[in-house]
């Protein structure tokens, strides 16, 4: 890459894709800046002969992979990655998460879950003080439970509905077939309350808040990258 990144996202992405060695299995993250680390790896890879296999988050981030010549296996194969490099919604001083805006939250925390280094890209305006500040939280629910899920997170305080689809024309469904619900909570409730909550309500597929999975969290702000590590 001798081009100067067109922005802070690109920043970033570029600058995890250091921690990339030969040989490694390397999980690919869903979103804008997500996309600009399979780029640089697609280039790596060409420019510099880097061996690597991936795995993606999504089918979008695997269509995109694929097209750009990167060996893409499925998390069937494997129960362990080296590295896992996506974006966030949200991020907290002590590195919780917020993400999900993109349907994929199932993949993405098994991948964080599974990968020896989970490294979060972003530009500055993701961090927050606290989950839940600009979104609510994104709660995968089984079809055939949104119902109960939903009337069990309002006894605990959430307020939200089903999201819809980006047409606004109908609901949102998620790549394994779930309707996500978007609720926001009270900022009383801890965000590791939080978390137990959402993991204790039946019906519930997964969650957007990501606790104690990340490794470091890489920051873009004016063209400079600043990691920070656990
Ligand atoms: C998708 C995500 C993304 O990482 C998050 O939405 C950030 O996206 P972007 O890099 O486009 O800002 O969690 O589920």
């Amino acid at each position: 890459m001798n081009d100067k990144p067109v922005n802070d996202k690109q920043a970033v992405a570029i600058h995890a894709t250091k921690y990339v060695k030969n040989g490694m299995l390397v999980g690919l993250g869903t979103g804008s800046t997500a996309n600009y680390f399979i780029e640089e790896l697609a280039r790596r890879q060409t420019e510099e002969k880097l061996k690597v296999t991936t795995i993606a988050s999504s089918q979008v981030s695997m269509i995109k992979a694929q097209s750009l010549g990167l060996n893409v296996i499925a998390l069937t194969q494997v129960s362990e990655i080296d590295l896992y490099v996506d974006g966030a919604d949200e991020i907290t001083p002590d590195m919780t998460l917020l993400k999900g805006r993109g349907y994929d939250l199932v993949l993405e925390k098994l991948l964080a879950k599974a990968a020896k280094q989970f490294l979060v890209v972003a530009d500055k305006s993701k961090l927050v003080d606290r989950i839940g500040t600009n979104y609510a939280i994104p709660i995968e629910v089984m079809a055939f439970a949104w119902k109960a899920a939903k009337r069990s997170l309002e006894a605990a305080g959430g307020v939200g509905d089903l999201r819809q689809n980006v047409a606004k024309d109908g609901l949102s469904i998620s790549s394994h077939g779930s309707l996500v619900l978007d609720m926001a909570f009270d900022k009383s409730i801890s965000e590791e309350a939080l978390n137990q909550l959402i993991n204790n309500t039946p019906g519930v597929v997964e969650h957007g808040i990501f606790r104690g999975l990340t490794s470091a969290v890489f920051i873009a702000g004016n063209g400079k990258v600043e990691e920070r590590w656990k």
